[in-house]
């Protein structure tokens, strides 16, 4: 009974019991636990990551990325089978993942050309500036010519979007920098520099470029083309610039070739030390307009 008697005092007025120090040192020693737990949680808390005003990352990126890989490498051409699809993937998001996506450069993608060669033979190089789709339809039809998209890596990244954060190793499915943001060394941009050079740089024998016919400037110097891919073709290896300049069906076809615009080209080619040719409505890509407009007027053969 008298123990009880004691335990039912102290329980009753237990701070009676513990000396001013310890009162103190209890005190101090909360403060320091508050504090730990603070720094803590900033430190591991999970950051945002930066807010920018363009879209995203394409949803389901890394899957998309592999499954296009293999499409290629298997089914469209076979003879590059043995290309490793997730290696070029882990290599691919090296160039760009934890870093800002400002700040990307040529050299961060070095590893990826490095690791992805792809030989096109000569004179099966066709280029392209706001014809985007017809050049697609077109060397669907005619397999053996090459445009930036018929190579497995601009295949596999052909209308994707993507970028990273600084505070992740993941890549960003909330937002990417928007062209109006003044980030032109952005991971898509810089992307499709380096490889558009390459593309360029590898071109060998007579070269084609489709240019829109239906523009005021089928030769516009701002594009991948105009600022890109003609500066770097190697004038040792190709000899010629062919241009087809294709108008869409139901306008009328004026002759651009004889156009100013197209003599700007001519001159940047000519001084380049590269023969140049023009052509309006190339035949072949013509008749692939008419498959969709068969009982329009030009498609009357
Ligand atoms: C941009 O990248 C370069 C080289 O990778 C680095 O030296 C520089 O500090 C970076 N700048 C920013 C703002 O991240
Ligand atoms: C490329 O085309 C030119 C002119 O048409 C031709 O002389 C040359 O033999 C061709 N080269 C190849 C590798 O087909
Ligand atoms: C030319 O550009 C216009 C406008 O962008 C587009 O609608 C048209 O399909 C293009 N024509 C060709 C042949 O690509
Ligand atoms: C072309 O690019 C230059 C420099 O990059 C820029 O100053 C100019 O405004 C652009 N022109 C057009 C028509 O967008
Ligand atoms: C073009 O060729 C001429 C003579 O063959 C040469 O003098 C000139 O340097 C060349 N220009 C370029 C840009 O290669």
């Amino acid at each position: 009974m008298a123990n009880y008697e004691v335990v039912h005092v102290s329980e009753d007025r237990p701070c009676c019991r513990l000396s001013r120090t310890a009162q103190i040192c209890l005190g101090v020693g909360l403060v320091v636990l508050i504090v730990a737990v603070v720094i803590v949680v900033i430190v591991l808390w999970p950051r945002t990551p930066m807010v920018w005003k363009g879209k995203p990352t394409t949803k389901h990126f890394p899957e998309v990325f592999l499954g296009r890989c293999l499409v290629y490498t298997q089914l469209l051409r076979p003879e590059m089978s043995d290309q490793d699809c997730k290696k070029i993937w882990n290599t691919f998001k090296g160039a760009f993942v934890s870093k800002n996506p400002c700040n990307i450069t040529r050299e961060d993608y070095e590893p990826l050309v490095k690791l992805v060669t792809q030989t096109i033979p000569c004179n099966k190089s066709l280029f392209w500036s706001k014809s985007k789709h017809l050049a697609h339809q077109y060397t669907w039809i005619q397999e053996k010519i090459f445009t930036l998209e018929d190579t497995l890596l601009g295949y596999i990244a052909d209308d994707l979007r993507w970028c990273g954060d600084p505070s992740t190793s993941d890549l960003n499915y909330d937002s990417c920098p928007h062209w109006s943001e003044n980030c032109p060394n952005n991971p898509t941009t810089v992307f499709w520099k380096v490889i558009s050079q390459k593309f360029a740089e590898a071109a060998c024998g007579v070269v084609q470029v489709m240019l829109n016919g239906s523009l005021s400037e089928p030769f516009y110097k701002n594009s991948t083309f105009g600022s890109v891919e003609v500066f770097n073709l190697d004038p040792k290896k190709v000899h010629k610039l062919q241009a087809w300049v294709m108008h869409d069906i139901e306008a009328d076809s004026s002759n651009s070739c004889s156009g100013s615009s197209i003599n700007e080209l001519k001159l940047i080619v000519l001084q380049r030390n590269i023969t140049f040719a023009c052509q309006d409505n190339y035949r072949p890509v013509r008749f692939v307009q008419c498959v969709k407009n068969p009982e329009h007027p030009s498609c009357m053969f």
